[in-house]
C-alpha cells in the first residue's frame, strides 16, 4: 500500500510533536511493505506569517489529494487579541469544515503506568476506557449569524448554535458503531433543559439508537456530565456530543488520562470512493507557546494519533496496534516527559520519540 500523506505541523508545540510522529510513521512503514509519500504543508499562524491566510488554498488543494492529513496544533499568542476571522484556529475549523470530518473520535484511557500522574484517586480512574465522539463541523463553532454589533451606545455579540436532523444522524451512527466495537453503550449528552438545540440533539439519537438494538443508550446533561466523567469514569464506553460540548469534556478527559498531552484524535468524515474514510488527525493539546522550542512537549498524543491514521484511513490494524503497543512499553519504562511526573530526570519530546521508534 502507498500511503500519501499532508504534514500540517502548525504553530508552537506542534512542530515538535508531529516531528517526532513522523519519525514514528516513517519506522513504521519501513518495518512493513508500505511505502509512505509525505508532503508538508501550511496551516495557522505560520500560514498567515508567510502567506496572509490561516488556510491557504494550496493547502486546501494538498489535503483534497492527499490519503490523510497529520496535524500538530495552531495558535499564537501574537493574534491573541485578533478577530476569530483573522486568527490561526480559523485555518484549522477551515480544514476541518472544507474535508468535511464531522465525527472528532477522542479516546480516554488511563493507562496503569500513569495513574500517579492524575491527580485524582488511583481507584477512580483505574479501568478509564472511553471514547468521546464530538461533532465536529456544526454547533455554534459556524453558526450564523455571528458577530459583534455596535448599535449607538449598545454593543452585543451573537453567535448560533445550529444543528440539522441530518448533522445528527451522521455522528449519531459513527457512535453507534463505534459501540458495536466496544462495550455497546453510548452516553448522548446535552443541554436539553434549556436549549431547543439539544432537545432536536437527544430526539434524533433516540431514533438512531432503533437501529442498533444491542447498544445501550443514555442520555446525560453536560454539566452531570462534566462531574460524572470525574466522579465515575468507568460508567462511560462511547460519549456523544455536540461541538463545543466535546471541546470541554474532552480537556476534562485529559486528567483521567494523566496528562493532555497523552491525548490522541482522528476526525473522520465520509468514506471515500476507494472506500477508506477521509481522516485528519491531530493531538487534542493546542500550541502552547509557553514550553514551545524547549524540546519537552509529551509527543504521545501526536504518536497516538499517527496510530488512529493507520487504523481508520487505511485499515492497518496491525500496524496501528504495534504503535499503541510502543507507546504503552515506553510508558511503563518511565522514560516520559515532565507532563506526566516521572521520578528522574524528564526526557525530552526528541527522546521519546525515538524510544517509541526503538520499541516498534
Ligand atoms: C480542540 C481545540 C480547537 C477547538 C481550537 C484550537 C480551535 O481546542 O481541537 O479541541 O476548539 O476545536
Ligand atoms: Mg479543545
Amino acid at each position: 500500500m502507498n500511503l500519501n500523506i499532508l504534514v500540517l505541523p502548525g504553530d508552537g508545540i506542534g512542530t515538535e510533536v508531529t516531528r517526532e510522529a513522523v519519525k514514528v510513521l516513517r519506522r513504521v512503514v519501513r518495518k512493513s511493505d508500505h511505502s509512505l509519500k509525505l508532503t508538508e504543508g501550511l496551516l495557522g499562524g505560520i500560514a498567515i506569517h508567510k502567506t496572509g491566510s490561516p488556510l491557504p488554498d494550496e493547502t486546501v488543494r494538498l489535503a483534497s489529494e492527499a490519503d490523510a492529513t497529520l496535524m500538530g496544533a495552531v495558535g499564537l499568542p501574537e493574534f491573541d487579541h485578533a478577530p476569530p476571522e483573522k486568527r490561526p484556529e480559523k485555518g484549522l475549523l477551515g480544514i476541518r469544515k472544507v474535508l468535511g470530518v464531522y465525527a472528532n473520535l477522542r479516546p480516554v484511557r488511563a493507562y496503569p503506568a500513569l495513574l500517579d500522574s492524575s491527580p485524582l484517586k488511583n481507584d477512580r480512574v483505574a479501568g478509564t476506557d472511553m471514547i468521546i465522539v464530538r461533532e465536529l463541523t456544526g454547533g455554534i463553532y459556524y453558526g450564523t449569524p455571528r458577530g459583534i454589533e455596535e448599535n449607538g451606545s449598545e454593543t452585543r455579540a451573537i453567535n448560533t448554535m445550529v444543528y440539522t436532523r441530518a448533522e445528527i444522524e451522521r455522528v449519531a451512527q459513527m457512535a453507534f458503531h463505534l459501540a458495536r466495537g466496544r462495550r455497546k453503550k453510548v452516553t448522548s449528552v446535552d443541554k436539553s433543559n434549556v436549549l431547543e438545540n439539544s432537545q432536536l440533539w437527544r430526539r434524533v439519537v433516540t431514533e438512531i439508537a432503533r437501529e442498533f438494538p444491542d447498544v445501550a443508550l443514555d442520555h446525560m446533561l453536560v454539566d452531570n456530565c462534566a462531574m460524572q466523567l470525574i466522579l465515575t469514569p468507568l460508567r462511560f464506553d462511547v460519549v456523544l456530543t455536540e461541538n463545543m460540548f466535546g471541546d470541554i469534556l474532552s480537556d476534562e478527559g485529559a486528567v483521567l488520562a494523566g496528562s493532555i498531552g497523552m491525548l490522541p484524535s482522528a476526525s473522520i468524515g465520509d468514506r471515500k470512493p476507494s472506500g477508506a474514510w477521509v481522516g485528519l488527525y491531530e493531538p487534542v493539546h493546542g500550541s502552547a507557546p509557553d514550553i514551545a522550542g524547549q524540546n519537552k512537549a509529551n509527543p504521545l498524543g501526536a504518536i497516538g494519533s499517527v496510530a488512529a491514521l493507520l487504523e481508520y484511513s487505511f485499515g492497518l490494524k496491525q500496524e496501528a496496534a504495534a504503535v499503541n503497543a510502543a507507546v504503552e512499553a515506553v510508558l511503563c519504562s518511565g522514560k516520559v516527559t515532565a507532563d506526566l511526573k516521572p521520578p528522574g530526570r524528564p526526557a525530552t519530546t526528541e527522546e521519546v520519540g525515538e524510544a517509541v521508534c526503538a520499541a516498534i
